[in-house]
């Protein structure tokens, strides 16, 4: 029996970093719940069935709009856009990307910022602003717990006790601070055209991470534990079905208790 407070069968999704740890899980997740779900990545792979994958630079507009108009002729306008494209500093990031903040390249604050806030903006403003024509829609913008917070720096200490100079750098935490003000922005912006905006912000997702490094986490972490990926498809449901009707300019926090302490 389905429940029509979470019933999500036939509508459309677009999931931007498709391709992703996190985005693969949500492709998967909401095409179980019979939703047709387009991914937007830079980089191709394998979907799921019933998932089209189109090569998509969140940066680029035009690359934006060629995707959206195949997308509309198809399946008509999404009912849900999932800004999940995102940049960070892999773990072996260049020596100057990870070194002290004083010497923090620019180059590598432009791109960062480039991908995670302007690529949101663009995706909000085309996807977003063929649901408000709709009049229906919802968006669910990710952030991180390093958006809400501070890293704390000493999760990587043991990276610094082997005699690295490492320290996780700005750029993410501030263009994942920046998305949960352009949420409520763009929330308050449609509120009246139908198209809810939220935030749902994340913490470390498990990815067979160092045991140092998991260790340390599990310290700072009241339950003790990493996410596992599969946790944060529950949330987006929620965001994408009827459920969270009257939740807009929120910010859905799954960070199993890190912003509790
Ligand atoms: N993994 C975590 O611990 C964690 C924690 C909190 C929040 N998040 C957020 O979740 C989201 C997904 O993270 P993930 O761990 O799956 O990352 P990931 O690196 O595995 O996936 C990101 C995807 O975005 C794509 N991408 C990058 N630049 C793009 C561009 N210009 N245009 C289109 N696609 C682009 C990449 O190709 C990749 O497929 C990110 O926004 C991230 O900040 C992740």
């Amino acid at each position: 029996m389905s429940d029509p407070l979470f019933d999500l069968d036939g509508r459309v999704a677009v999931v931007t970093g498709g391709m992703g740890q996190l985005g693969q899980v949500y492709l998967a997740g909401l095409v179980e719940r019979g939703m047709r779900v387009a991914s937007f990545d830079v980089v191709a792979g394998a979907v799921p069935e019933g998932v089209r994958a189109y090569d998509v630079d969140v940066t680029d507009r035009p690359s934006i709009a060629r995707a959206l108009d195949d997308l509309v002729a198809e399946w008509g306008v999404p009912h849900l856009l999932v800004n999940n494209a995102g940049l960070d500093s892999p773990p072996d990031a260049a020596a100057e990307e990870v070194g002290p903040f004083e010497d923090y390249p620019e180059a590598t604050f432009d791109a960062v910022m480039d991908v995670n806030v302007k690529g949101t903006l663009l995706c909000c403003q085309l996807v977003g602003g063929a649901m408000a024509k709709e009049g229906r829609g919802s968006i669910v913008n990710v952030s991180s717990v390093y958006g809400l917070l501070s890293p704390p720096q000493g999760l990587y200490e043991f990276r610094r006790a082997q005699g690295e100079t490492y320290f996780k750098p700005v750029a993410y935490s501030v263009s994942k601070s920046a998305i949960l003000n352009l949420t409520r922005y763009l929330a308050t912006y449609w509120a009246k055209e139908g198209v809810r905006v939220n935030t749902l912000t994340l913490a470390g997702v498990w990815n067979d991470q160092p045991k140092e490094f998991l260790d340390a986490f599990a310290t700072r972490s009241p339950m003790g534990r990493m996410l596992d990926a599969r946790e944060a498809v529950g949330a987006v449901v929620f965001l994408a079905a009827d459920a969270s009707s009257y939740v807009t300019g929120s910010n859905v926090v799954v960070d199993g208790g890190w912003s509790a302490w």
